[in-house]
This record gives structure tokens, C-alpha cells and sequence, in this order.
């Protein structure tokens, strides 16, 4: 079997960290970014277990120039999954009466400008039966939206969806993905979630194997099911 290679924007933790750990199991190379030169220890840990599978690279989605650093970097490289797992929130308590402007330009930089910024500088480097996807959410589902809350959370992962839907537009061929992973316990999930990390990276691991060599976009939960835009 071909190796296969994934890049994992935002893996320090949670989710992203996660999905890292999933795709190693299943013997994927994987280029894991977290910001800052300095990895933390449970990403340490990983690299110590995987010591030929796993590169860690630094990168904040939303600083333009690490971004294209780590293009360059990446030049001889070709992946068969990118996926722009970081993402901030403030809690379902969050209200937009009570944002500030750049409070509220923060949270759109870093859920929709930076994951699709990063997109845009490395989707060359994905095959053409490769897999580009997105960290979205259930609650940037608009149609769904019938109890408010998680106010500009949810604004920030709706334009996240609808600049996904643009670049579909431009990019007919490869494999398209925004992802609902749950309610899952980390630290922006909270100690209440439903799922746990593992249940949650191992159903978007299925979906991303299942969908790869399908071309389109599809906004899809962690157990595969379609998710209303
Ligand atoms: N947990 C849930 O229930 C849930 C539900 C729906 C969607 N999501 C989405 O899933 C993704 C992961 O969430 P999580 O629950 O794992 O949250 P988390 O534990 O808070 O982790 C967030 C991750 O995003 C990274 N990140 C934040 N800002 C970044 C930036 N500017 N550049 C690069 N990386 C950045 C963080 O890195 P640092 O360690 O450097 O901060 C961390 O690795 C997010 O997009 C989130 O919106 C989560």
C-alpha cells in the first residue's frame, strides 16, 4: 500500500491532537502544526512514539507569514489530506451585544480567514484524490439554528462554511469536507460533552477514508451524516 501523508493545522490539543494521534494508528505520515517553536509535551510524547510518521511544524493560522514560510517548507511534499482543525470559541454565554469589534474580528480571523488562508497557500500540495477539510461545527449549521446562543461562534463557523462553498466553486475535482465532530470533551468542549476525543477523531478518520477519491464538498458529521448548511 502507498504511504499516505496528512497535514494537521491545530493539533496541540483536543481535537486536532487527536486526529493526529487517530491517523498515526492507522499508519499515516502526518505533519502536525502548533503555534509556537515549541511543541507541548503531549505532542513530545507522540513524536516519541512515532519517531518516522510524525514532523511537527510551527504555525498560527492567522499569521500570514508563517504560512507561506511553511509553504515553502513544504515544497517537495504531496498530501493526500489537509485538515484545518484550529478554532477558537467563548462559550455558549457569548452575546454579540456584548463583543467588542476586535474581539469579534479575532474569532472570524482565526475560524474562517486563517483555516481558508491556509487552504489557499498549500491546497497545491494535496493530490488530486486527496482530501481538503475543514474543523466546523453542528452550530454553524444557519438552517439549524433555532435556539441562538454560541452568537459569534456560530457567525464565524458559518462564514467558515460559506468561504468552504466559494472555494468548491473553484475546485471541482478533489474531496471537499466541512466537519461536525460532536459535542466533545476538551477544553473548549468542556467536561459535559457528549463524546469523547477518541469516539469523535475516530468517525471523522472514516469519513475522511470513505469520501476520499469522491469529488464535492459535503458538510458532514463525525458519523457521517449530512449536516443542514
Ligand atoms: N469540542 C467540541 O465540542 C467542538 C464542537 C464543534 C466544533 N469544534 C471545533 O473543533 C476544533 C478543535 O476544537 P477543540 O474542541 O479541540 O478545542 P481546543 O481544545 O480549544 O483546541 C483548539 C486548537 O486550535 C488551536 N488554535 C487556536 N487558534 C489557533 C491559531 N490562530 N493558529 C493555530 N492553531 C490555533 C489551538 O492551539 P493552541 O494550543 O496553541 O491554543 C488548539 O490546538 C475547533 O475548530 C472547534 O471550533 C469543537
Amino acid at each position: 500500500m502507498p504511504e499516505l501523508h496528512a497535514l494537521i493545522a491545530g493539533a496541540s490539543r483536543g481535537l486536532g491532537l487527536g486526529l493526529a494521534r487517530e491517523f498515526l494508528a492507522r499508519e499515516w505520515h502526518v505533519i502536525a502544526t502548533v503555534r509556537g517553536e515549541n511543541p507541548p509535551p503531549d505532542m513530545e510524547e507522540l513524536s516519541a512514539a512515532y519517531p518516522r510518521q510524525l514532523m511537527v511544524e510551527p504555525l498560527d493560522v492567522v499569521v500570514d507569514d508563517e504560512i507561506v514560510e511553511l509553504r515553502e517548507r513544504l515544497s517537495d511534499r504531496r498530501l493526500d489530506l489537509l485538515f484545518i482543525n484550529a478554532g477558537i470559541a467563548h462559550g455558549a454565554d457569548e452575546r454579540l451585544a456584548a463583543t467588542s469589534a476586535r474581539e469579534f474580528a479575532h474569532v472570524m480571523l482565526t475560524n474562517a480567514y486563517g483555516p481558508m488562508r491556509t487552504i489557499e497557500a498549500l491546497n497545491d500540495l494535496v493530490r488530486p484524490d486527496g482530501v481538503i477539510a475543514v474543523m466546523s461545527s453542528g452550530l454553524g449549521s444557519i438552517a439549524n439554528n433555532r435556539t441562538g446562543t454560541w452568537e459569534v461562534y456560530r457567525a464565524s463557523k458559518a462564514a467558515l462554511n460559506m468561504l468552504m462553498r466559494n472555494f468548491a466553486a473553484r475546485d471541482t475535482s478533489r474531496t471537499l469536507l466541512v466537519i461536525a465532530p460532536g459535542w466533545v470533551r476538551t477544553d473548549m468542549g468542556g467536561p459535559n460533552a457528549t463524546l469523547d476525543v477518541d469516539t469523535s477523531t475516530r468517525g471523522i478518520a472514516d469519513v475522511i477514508t470513505a469520501r476520499r477519491g469522491t469529488p464535492g464538498l459535503a458538510f458532514l458529521n463525525y458519523k457521517g451524516e449530512t449536516v443542514p448548511w
